[in-house]
């Protein structure tokens, strides 16, 4: 089976298709790279840190147990920094589960997080597994199992932080959010989305919720269907293009034009907490495809 490792990252190639690849840094577990049939389909910064010194910029980074900053002082996750530890923290390869379709895993607990970090979520007193599962199909699917090994229940959220690579923000089109409630973390407002399809001209930032995981998103360039994301278990999403004012403020965001190559569409559970009771599993998965024919998914 055509596995690479090096000490820092992993590459698994397409078993019957060499020109298809993808490589995840070990550090947080994050996709870098996935190359379909000789094809980038994520964007990844040039200044992006892959030294474990700050979370990749681009690829695929993991979001867990929080999203974004906690406001409430109460919760146990109040003292976590954005987007909580998963992708700040060296996960472990375990390697190969299935041969056909090509599937390897990465996992993460308690002891693989810096403990200065782990204690500033509800005082070090949670155990979890994370069970991350990379499958490379004509495809790309990540499967996430978070399973709670400990004796208290925890609550947490999950994202899969997606940088998709698009020839020009300015062109593209998302599809299928119309008539989702969102929550605008711009003008700090929620509504009900009502464009028939998503466009770009300025600084983007929204969470949709609990959208029925039946409907896929599109990203279209003139016409044509770039990138196809579909859920499974993850009712929320994230649309998000930093622009021109965010992206200067973003030290490892280069080139500052890169805001025009990139589109984050990311799945995940955010807009609550999920409980997971004691000796409990979680699980969720994201698959991205290429092309396709236009659908249209209305309620
Ligand atoms: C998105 C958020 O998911 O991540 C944005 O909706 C945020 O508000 C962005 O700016 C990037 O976050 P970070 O921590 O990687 O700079």
């Amino acid at each position: 089976m055509p596995i690479e490792e090096t000490d820092t990252k992993v590459t698994l190639t397409h078993p019957s298709d060499p020109s298809s690849s993808v490589t995840i840094l070990k550090h947080g577990a994050t996709i870098l790279s996935w190359l379909h049939k000789g094809k980038e389909q994520l964007w990844l910064s040039d200044a992006a840190k892959l030294d474990g010194s700050k979370p990749v910029r681009g690829g695929i980074p993991l979001v867990f147990p929080i999203f974004g900053k906690e406001k409430n002082e109460s919760s146990p996750a109040f003292q976590l920094s954005q987007h909580g530890f998963a992708r700040s923290s060296p996960w472990e390869f375990l390697g190969q589960t299935t041969e056909s379709p090509a599937t390897i895993q990465f996992g993460l607990g308690p002891e693989q997080v810096d403990p200065e970090v782990y204690k500033l979520w509800g005082e070090g007193k949670y155990d979890f597994t994370l069970i991350l599962s990379i499958t490379l199909d004509d495809d790309l699917t990540t499967t996430i199992e978070v399973e709670n090994s400990g004796k208290e229940d925890f609550d947490f959220k999950w994202l899969f932080h997606t940088y998709l690579r698009v020839p020009d923000i300015t062109d593209v089109l998302v599809n299928n959010l119309i008539d989702q409630r969102c929550y605008d973390q711009l003008l700090a407002t929620e509504y009900v989305e009502k464009a028939p399809v998503i466009s770009f001209h300025e600084e983007f930032d929204r969470i949709y919720k609990n959208i029925p995981v039946e409907k896929s998103f599109q990203v279209i360039d003139k016409g044509q269907v770039l990138h196809n994301v579909h859920r499974d278990n993850l009712p929320d999403t994230v649309v998000w293009n930093p622009w021109i004012e965010k992206s200067k403020g973003m030290a490892d965001f280069e080139p500052k034009s890169g805001y025009h190559h990139m589109l984050c569409i990311e799945a995940g559970h955010v807009a609550e907490y999920l409980t997971l009771a004691k000796g409990s599993k979680w699980k969720a998965a994201q698959t991205l495809s290429v092309g396709g024919e236009i659908r249209l998914q209305t309620n």
